[in-house]
């Protein structure tokens, strides 16, 4: 019974993927099923969600930008934190992703250039946790 549950549940799963990626055929037998959840598991790891990944934007923050931006805030210079107001009013080209990639690849002032110390990865990650932290309001 149990086996049944999990079983029906991952073949709605794997029917709602598919559906979304235009394959409509129906997936009728047991040992098929296999396939088609080793297929969808393939089609969702291999797919691009966004350029940035928060998880890995999270541990790139904690690691390398805590020591002056610990909760969000500047221990540097005290006014400019990484709260949305703040980066409206300081951040060069306005409050955006971008803008924030451009100041972490760059620096800015006393705040050293990551460009070369983190890779294209590290810095789209990190600069989306920054930008979702701040957007929600989340510091
Ligand atoms: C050595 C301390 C230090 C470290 C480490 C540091 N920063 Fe900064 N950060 C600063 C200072 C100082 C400023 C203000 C720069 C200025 O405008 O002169 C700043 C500004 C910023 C701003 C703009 C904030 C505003 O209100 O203008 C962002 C975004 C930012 N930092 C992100 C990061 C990220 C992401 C990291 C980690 C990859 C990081 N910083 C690491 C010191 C640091």
């Amino acid at each position: 019974m149990a086996a049944l549950t999990i079983c029906s549940a991952a073949a709605g799963k794997a029917q709602a993927v598919r559906s979304s990626a235009q394959k409509p055929k129906a997936v009728a037998a047991l040992p098929r099923l296999a396939t088609a959840v080793g297929a969808a598991a393939v089609l969702l790891t291999s797919t691009p969600a966004f350029a940035g990944d928060l998880t890995l934007g999270q541990q790139v923050f904690d690691n390398n930008c805590a020591a002056c931006h610990m909760g969000g805030q500047n221990s540097v210079q005290p006014e400019k934190t990484l709260q949305k107001a703040a980066l409206e009013q300081y951040l060069e080209g306005g409050f955006s992703v971008a803008s924030i990639i451009t100041q972490v690849e760059n620096g800015k002032g006393a705040m050293p250039a990551w460009s070369g110390r983190l890779d294209s990865d590290e810095i789209e990650s990190v600069a989306e946790y920054v930008f979702k932290q701040a957007e929600g309001n989340l510091w």
